[in-house]
Parts: C-alpha cells; structure tokens; sequence
C-alpha cells in the first residue's frame, strides 16, 4: 500500500488497515449512531428499514464503488478534489466550474457537522462529572441540553456558563486542524488507527449494556422490543414517500456519498491498489457500526424507559434529543452511568471526528495541487474560516442556521454531487471505461449486475429523489413557506436564514473564481486533460 497513487503532494496511505480504517472512519459518524436511530424511530422503524435496504443496495454501494473509482482516477492525476477530478473524466471547460460544489459542501457540512461534535465532547465531560445528575426527567434533560446550547426556553434555568460552548468548540475545531495539519497517514489515518478501536469497543460495551436493561416499573418494555420494532419487516407505511426519502437521504449521510471526502481519500491510491473490495469493506463496515450498533443503543434504550410510542414521539421531538437527553436519563438509573456516559459520548466523539477531519480533505488537496500551499498552513488557514463561520452556529442556533446548512449541503447537497458524479463517470466517461477502472488493481470483481444498476437505475433513482426533495422540500424552504428543521416558520429569523444561504452562495462563487484563477496559473488546456501524476507527458 506504500505504493504512492498520485494524489496531492505525493501523500499516500502508510497500509491496507491504514487505509479501510481510514476510509471506515469517514463514513461511520455521528449520522450512525444519532441520525439513524432517529430517523429510524420517527419514520416507522420497519418500514423505514425495507426502504433503507433498497437505498443501500441501489444507491449507497453503486455510488462507493463510483467515489471510489473518480477519486483514484483523479489521483492519477495528481487531483485530489472534485473540479480537478471532474476535468480528469469530462475533457470540457464546464466539468471544472460544475465542480465547485464538490469544495462547497464538504466545507459547509465541515463546519456545522464539528460544532455538533463539540456537543459530544462537551457531554462527554458532563458526564464524567456527573454535571447532569439530578435531571432525571426528559424534560429536565432537554432543559440542560437547551442551557448548553444557550437556547434555554423563556424563564427556564440556565446551568452553564455562556462561554461553555464556545469553548468545547474551539477546542474541538483545533483538534480536528491539528490533526488534518498532519496529513494523510501521519494525522488522518493515525487517529483512524487510535480512534475506530476505541468507538468499537465502547459501542460493543453499550449494545451489550443496553440489551440487558431490566424492563421498567410501570413502562413493562423490555429492550429486545426496541429491536423488534426496527428490525420486524413493516410493510404498512411503504406508500409514503417520506419514508423513502428519508432513507435515501440516511444512507447518502452515512455512508457519507455526495460529500467528496470518499474521493478525496481515494486519490491517494495507485493503478495496483484494490478498490473493489475496500470499497465494499468500507460499506459493510459502515453498516455492521449502524444497523447492528447504532441500531442497539439508542432505541432499545429509549423503548425500554419510554415504550415505543413514547420513542417514537422522542425521535420526533428534535434531531438531538434521543442521543443527548433520553440516553443521559437512562445512564443516570445505572451502576457506573457515568462512565456508560463517557463510553456515549467518547464514541460519538470518535465517530464524529474520524469523519469531520475528512471533510476538509478536498478543499486541502485544492490549494496544494493547484496553489502549490505547504499543508500546515492550508489547515490552519481553513481553520480560521471554519471558526468564523462555526461561530456563526455557536451564535445564532435557535435561529435555524444550524438546519438551513444541514439541509442545502448535508442533504440537498450530497444528491447532487452524486447526479454529477454519476453522469460524468458512468454516462460521459462511458460504462465500459468506468467498470474498466474500478476494476483495476482488483482483489474482487463487482457481480455484472451492478454495471447495469450503475448506468441505469442508481441516476434514476437519485433524479427522482432530487425531483421530489425539490418539489416537497426545497421549494417550500427556498420560499420560506417551511423550515428546514422541520419547526413552525418565525418570520423573525429570516434575516438569519437569509445570511446563512447568503453564505453558501458567496462559498460557491470564491470556489468558481479560484477554480479559474489555479487553471489559468497551471495553464490547464481542458480539451487535453493533465498530465498523468508521474510525469510521463501522457495526457489523460
Ligand atoms: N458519514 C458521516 C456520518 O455518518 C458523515 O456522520
């Protein structure tokens, strides 16, 4: 695996298990064991569970096995980002341009995705110190987690100090700089090395905790019903298209397809390097961490203490609540609860960290392969941006801004990198040509079926996802006739909501500028293609 793939600057992944735990860690976050739960409990658990198969089987493999293919495509030729890799494949001075969301959405997800990472940190520490002991209650719960979010309801108790977390985030963005200063195998794949070991075993500790909770005085559930209500085939509300959206948009946040970080990751690979079976490796791993783990923690947990129609309320209560005020109510009713609320908390950490390091991967391989930046100071110059605008959240959360990122990048956003994705690898670049490459350096060959679910079926599939998001969803939030959180629409945090998407398109048109000004400066000639990374003159 030492073999060096191209990518930015000659990085290369230092092993095998460097790379799978690597390529894990991006995907397996904070969506595995806070969002699926969630989105599993409030979309009718078995129900929601056929859809999310037919997700996973249709669009999540295909688009691993596809962001695996572009990346290592790119790193061929030295592009470690998505214009620089889109150019590679489409041999037309459009490709760049429409890369542009490629730098975009990592960054934008980037930034919200490491302040909700400083929440686990912060709670981590919470429970260590039993700060949270004595709210008993959900309700009490939600209260302190409103007090550190410092969105305390009118004339409810404030627990923390207003600085609280300000602090856990920038603690928390300066890991995550430190270790992306580093680079590819001396930051991001040592702490994969460090951080997938300890998340494992802390969330084995928990699944095993949480399967033998005694049913509760006065509730009667017992966890295994909490398994039961997930893993029961439910055929009664597949007829909604929520449902199936829902799961389309989990299994793209997940596996964390659409957020350029796969293909960033990739570009670090050789010609002889497998990607077939590392990428379903990738996959598989990712799953076992959310169905089988990320499925026995928070669920059965909250059925035992709340029924499972009191689960499901909680799952639609809020996106938090579930991980940060169910879970601390039950740790507070166990022998050594806070340390079961570190191993929580320590491995949502871990999780989150593992993937929001990758996040800023595209945009660092930018700068050095078009601009020539040393590393260091790529990070801590991106560091900064991050801070400013994480402020922005820290700030002004019970304003939406929060929700409105997550939806325009962290969902909206991941389907439309991959509709681009896939026209450009499989429909410009040709299927013959695309099932070529993913093919080289093979350890497995990919069954010929998926050819056919790659050229055909998957770019259906997420038209129409994109279709309907933008007819139900998008439109509606775009018209400020819905939130993008889902709560009742105040007028009064328009101007907050405005800037926030103000934002996105300033991020989007910097991106298109210096996108011009690195082809202009590497005198890039786009009907030619670059030159391959190892300096034979070859064009692509
Ligand atoms: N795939 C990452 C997650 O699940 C982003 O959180």
């Amino acid at each position: 695996m030492a073999s060096n793939g191209g990518g930015s600057s000659n990085e290369a992944w230092g092993s095998r298990i460097g790379l799978i735990l690597a390529m894990a860690g991006n995907a397996v976050g904070l969506g595995n064991f806070l969002r699926f739960p969630r989105q599993a409990a409030a979309n009718g658990g078995g129900s929601f569970m056929i859809t999310y198969f037919i997700a996973l089987l249709l669009l999540g493999i295909p688009l691993m096995w596809i962001e695996w293919g572009i990346g290592r495509h790119g790193g061929q030729y030295r592009k470690g980002h998505i214009p620089g890799m889109f150019a590679a494949i489409w041999k037309h001075p459009a490709a760049k341009y429409v890369g542009a969301v490629g730098l975009v959405v990592p960054l934008v997800v980037m930034i919200y995705y490491t302040y909700i990472e400083s929440w686990t940190a912060a709670f981590a520490w919470f429970s260590l110190t039993k700060d949270y002991w004595g709210h008993t209650t959900q309700e009490g719960m939600i209260a302190y987690l409103q007090s550190f979010q410092s969105i305390p309801a009118e004339g409810a108790p404030v627990y923390h100090h207003e600085y609280t977390p300000y602090a856990f985030f920038i603690g928390t963005l300066f890991i995550n700089i430190f270790v992306l200063s580093k680079g590819i195998s001396g930051g991001i794949e040592k702490l994969a090395k460090i951080g997938m070991p300890i998340l494992f075993v802390f969330a084995i500790i928990l699944a095993g905790v949480v399967l033998f909770l005694p049913a509760q005085p006065g509730i009667g559930a017992t966890p295994w019903q909490g398994l039961e209500f997930i893993y029961k085939p439910d055929y009664s509300r597949l007829g909604e298209p929520g449902v199936w959206l829902a799961s389309a948009g989990q299994i793209f946040f997940t596996l964390s397809v659409g957020m350029c970080t796969l293909t960033a990751y990739a570009s670090y690979l050789s010609k002889k390097d497998d990607i077939t079976l590392n990428g379903i490796a990738t996959a598989a791993t990712n799953e076992t961490a959310e169905v089988v783990l990320g499925g026995t923690i928070a669920i059965p947990a909250a059925v035992t203490f709340f029924g499972v129609t009191g689960a499901m309320a909680i799952a639609q209560s809020g996106s938090f609540n579930l991980g940060f005020a169910t879970m601390p109510v039950v740790f507070q009713q166990l022998p050594f609860g806070n340390l079961l609320g570190v191993a929580w908390f320590g491995l949502l950490f871990f999780a989150g960290i593992t993937s929001s390091v990758a996040m800023l991967t595209p945009i660092t391989a930018f700068f050095r392969e078009e601009f020539g930046f040393k590393r260091e100071s790529v990070a801590w110059s991106l560091g900064a941006l991050c801070l400013v605008f994480g402020l922005m959240h820290v700030h002004w959360l019970q304003h939406g801004v929060l929700d409105e990122w997550d939806y325009w990048a962290g969902t909206f956003g991941l389907v439309v990198v991959a509709v681009l994705e896939v026209i450009i690898f499989m429909w410009i670049f040709t299927p013959a040509k695309a099932w070529e490459s993913m093919h080289q350096g093979a350890d497995i060959r990919i069954p010929q079926i998926f050819k056919f679910i790659m050229t055909y079926v998957t770019p259906i599939y997420l038209l129409f996802i994109l279709g309907w998001w933008g007819w139900v969803d998008a439109l509606p939030i775009l018209l400020n006739e819905k939130t993008a959180g889902g709560g009742p629409v105040n007028p009064a945090d328009t101007p907050y909501i405005t800037l926030a998407r103000a934002i996105i398109v300033l991020f989007a048109i910097v991106a298109v500028v210096l996108i011009k000004m690195a082809w202009v400066r590497n005198k890039y000639d786009d009907r030619k293609g670059f030159a391959l990374a190892d300096h034979t003159g070859e064009a692509a």
